[in-house]
């Protein structure tokens, strides 16, 4: 367990380090602190099962077998007081994958799916690319806080046959409280919108406390599906596996008819393997990754009061992205992400999250503090070029 190890990631295919443009020159190194996925090696348990599995050399056609459900139902028990049923769960190659076929399984073409923005980009995919229509209720910033506009998302419901919540929210890094979630539940319910619940960034949260929708949607008789994943907590995306929880049989039968009819119906063995890992024999390391990710936080925040006092800095709820808001010295976008390009520093720019996101940079903190500090190095260049700028 080793977090402060750099590993060279480049040329691996890594869809963050492939991201910059032109050829990797080792002299002018760019530091990509974007897609959401971590620079630490995976825990030595997970490490040592592919092995054994890459030994064995049989790696047939494979799905969940009883030691995966239970698996997911230890950890979602033990850590989020939330039991899961074996026979709610239905696998997917991801949860972006589960997006899309619930976007087809619950909607019609033509019908409005609504989003809260800034938000997760691929969902505004696969609301568009499925030809259904968006629908935003824009998040607001209220004592330095992100909130809900619950007038404004009670009219836009009305219209909508399909909701999808983001929980924790990403990039805007709020842990939505009970309340919240129990009024989104309410007005779903009685509006009969279907809500899809990304859970994915469920076991990265600080200071307060995850509730999973399933507990106040089944108050309410909201009809809905969870989406769950080992692959953010334990850096998995390449493995392809995600579990989504749908309670209701009636909707669990038209989500998994949509998943095969989308031509899904077998899995990653070493997907299955490592989360069956994961979820047994890794919470050291995980509760470790956690404190670690949060004293980058901290770093990052004392570092940018220092030094870059007009950015304002988001608290980290949820999730491993730091937010920031770049708005008091640059309102131009275009001009913000060439000044991040000319630093050879790639963060996730805000207007990738839609509506709201203008101005902001999202930052991956699941790296090793030194590359961290030596991103922030380059982002107060940024911030230096740019005050100069508006100040001229
Ligand atoms: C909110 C959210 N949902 C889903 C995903 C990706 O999930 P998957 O890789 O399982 O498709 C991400 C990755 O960044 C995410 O932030």
């Amino acid at each position: 367990m080793n977090f402060d190890e750099v590993i060279d990631r480049r040329n691996t295919g890594s869809m963050k380090w492939n991201f910059a443009p032109g050829p990797l020159d080792p002299g002018q190194c760019i530091i990509p602190l974007s897609v959401a996925d971590m620079e630490f090696r995976s825990p030595g348990s997970i490490r040592e099962r592919l092995k054994e599995l890459a030994q064995e050399g049989v790696w047939g056609y494979t799905g969940p077998r009883d030691q995966y459900y239970e698996a997911v139902n230890r950890w979602y028990s033990l850590r989020h007081d939330f039991p899961v049923k074996k026979e709610w769960i239905v696998t997917t190659t991801g949860v972006v994958q589960a997006v899309y076929s619930a976007v087809r399984a619950f909607t019609e073409p033509g019908d409005k799916i609504l989003i809260q923005t800034p938000v997760y980009y691929p969902f505004f995919r696969a609301i568009e690319q499925n030809e259904r229509e968006l629908l935003t209720n824009q998040l607001i910033i209220r004592d330095g806080r992100y909130q809900i506009d619950f007038d404004d998302f009670g009219k836009k419901m009305k219209e909508a046959r399909l909701f999808i919540l983001c929980s924790p929210h990403n990039p805007v890094s709020r842990v939505w409280d009970r309340e919240e979630l129990d009024k989104i539940a309410q007005i779903a319910a009685a509006l009969d919108v279907f809500v899809i619940s990304d859970e994915i960034h469920c076991d990265f949260t600080f200071k307060r406390r995850h509730t999973g929708f399933s507990q106040v949607a089944r108050l309410h008789g909201t009809r809905h599906l969870v989406a769950l994943s080992a692959s953010k907590t334990f850096s998995l995306a390449g493995l392809n596996l995600a579990s989504i929880l749908v309670e209701d049989p009636g909707h669990r039968e038209a989500f998994s008819c949509r998943v095969r009819t989308d031509g899904v119906s077998t899995h990653s063995t070493f997907g299955f393997a490592a989360a069956e890992a994961s979820y047994t024999q890794c919470d050291e390391w995980y509760e470790a990754m956690l404190a670690y990710i949060y004293n980058n936080f901290l770093a990052l925040k004392t570092f940018v009061e220092a030094r870059m006092p007009e950015i304002t800095v988001f608290d980290l709820e949820g999730t491993y992205l730091a937010w920031l808001d770049f708005g008091a010295v640059c309102n131009d976008h275009q001009i913000l992400e060439q000044h991040m390009i000319d630093q050879q520093l790639y963060l996730d720019e805000g207007y990738i999250f839609g509506e709201g996101g203008q101005g902001f940079e999202r930052i991956n903190l699941a790296c090793p503090r030194k590359v961290l500090l030596a991103a922030l190095e380059r982002l107060n260049k940024v911030y230096d070029h740019l005050k100069a700028r508006r100040n001229q």
